[in-house]
């Protein structure tokens, strides 16, 4: 299979990484920026104030727009997209984690194009271009400062949709550590998790990995996981931070997958969208509620790659008996999760779905009976149905 690596976001990490916003969109030439951001946090740390002085400094005019919510909602997009357009904002500086960069990225989106930008999100049609986007990040993650991808929700049906394209990789993406010391234990576990599972999904598919970068993977999984702990343990654990920031990069920006011979599975991701689509829960925790079920019902499919997993992340000498190997190894990764206090079922995940909804994910999750999900193993609307009970 052909592998893209694209990754045209340039990143300055580190000390003050925040402080050359201004400069950064001087050099670009952006003539008045919309300047995007979340529910508080962003506003209660003194990084916004950071912010503005920086453009006031450079004599680059802006909007503010805050109020981003975690799982990011259409209104907000629309509402974001008419006060770009009023104020002819070129640029976009996203302020926030996933979900305020992936907001951004949608105004991008429909402030470029005409029509309603939720026509990209449902698949009937494609962007000509996009505004250009900057970050200032501030919770590791989702990986979007690097992405292709962003994901919004339409309150109208309550689905959760993501797209897809280079259009927009953001321009440049800022990244200070210690911008993440008062993200929660709780965030910081989900982050940890999303972290993971964006190389998992790349891991677990169909064909056989490139050796290097099935080494990649698995080195950036223990260091996420050791790292994750320690954050935990220390927030303002400098080293723990810093590795958790570049890994939310490089987890998600094309390096865990370059070189292989399938595409990725995505089918956690896929079911996860729908579950928070439907019940509002933290992306992160979601995934981490999911993956053993998905786990124990494709595993045989090939068994040896998940051994090799097992052997790779936790050390585990291989039996002979990859299937042994393999159960060993989803038990494992379920008391890791466990131990960062993530959830292995929707139970635990503080949901209990009825029958119904099981349903309506099931559906959803099959775009009403168009797709089917994953590459590790193919999943019918059988499997999906299977999988979410298992994790019910
Ligand atoms: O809104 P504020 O006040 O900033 O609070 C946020 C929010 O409540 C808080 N937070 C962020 N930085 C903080 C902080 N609190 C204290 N100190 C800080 N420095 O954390 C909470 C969660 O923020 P959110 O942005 O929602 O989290 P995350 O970065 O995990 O983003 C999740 C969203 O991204 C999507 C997810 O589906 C979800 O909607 N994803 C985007 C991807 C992409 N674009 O490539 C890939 C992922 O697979 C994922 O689907
Ligand atoms: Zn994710």
């Amino acid at each position: 299979m052909l592998t893209q690596y694209y990754t045209p976001t340039k990143v300055l990490f580190g000390e003050d990484a925040e402080m050359h916003a201004g400069e950064q969109l001087k050099a670009a030439g952006a003539r008045k920026v919309l300047v995007h951001y979340g529910s508080g946090s962003a506003v209660k740390s003194g990084l916004l104030d950071k912010v503005t002085s920086q453009l006031d400094k450079e004599g680059i005019p802006y909007v503010l727009l805050g109020g981003v919510k975690p799982n990011p909602r259409l209104s907000l997009v629309y509402e974001g997209i008419e006060l770009g357009k009023k104020e002819n904002v070129d640029w976009i500086l996203a302020v926030g984690g996933g979900s305020v960069i992936d907001s951004a990225k949608a105004i991008g989106y429909g402030i470029y194009n005409p029509g309603d930008v939720w026509d990209f999100y449902s698949s009937k049609r494609k962007p000509a271009g996009s505004l250009p986007i900057g970050v200032i990040l501030t919770l590791s993650a989702t990986g979007s400062e690097m992405s292709d991808s962003s994901v919004i929700s339409n309150e109208d049906g309550g689905l959760k949709r993501g797209y897809n394209s280079d259009l927009c990789r953001p321009a440049f993406a800022l990244l200070n550590p210690v911008l993440t010391y008062t993200v929660s234990p709780y965030q910081t576990s989900c982050g940890t998790a999303d972290i993971m599972m964006h190389t998992m999904e790349r891991f677990f598919h169909a064909g056989k990995g490139l050796e290097l970068t099935d080494n990649l993977s698995m080195s950036l999984i223990r260091t996420v996981m050791e790292n994750g702990r320690k954050a935990l343990d220390n927030p303002e654990d400098y080293e723990a931070r810093a590795n958790l920031m570049w890994a939310s990069s490089l987890s998600h920006n094309g390096l865990m997958q370059t070189g292989n011979d399938q595409r990725g599975d995505w089918s956690c991701h896929q079911m996860e969208h729908e579950l928070s689509g439907l019940f509002d829960v933290a992306h992160g925790a979601g995934l981490a509620a999911i993956w053993g079920s998905w786990a124990r019902h494709v595993y045989k499919t090939d068994s040896a790659r998940f051994a090799l997993f097992g052997e790779g992340v936790f050390g585990f000498s291989r039996s002979g008996n990859d299937e042994a190997d393999a159960l060993r190894t989803i038990e494992a990764m379920e008391d890791y999760f466990r131990s960062i206090s993530m959830p292995v079922n929707m139970k635990e995940l503080g949901i209990d779905p009825t029958d119904e909804e099981i349903e309506t994910l099931t559906e959803k999750a099959t775009f009403f009976g168009k797709r089917t999900l994953g590459s590790f193993m193919t999943l019918e609307r059988e499997d999906i149905k299977a999988i979410y009970l298992a994790a019910r």
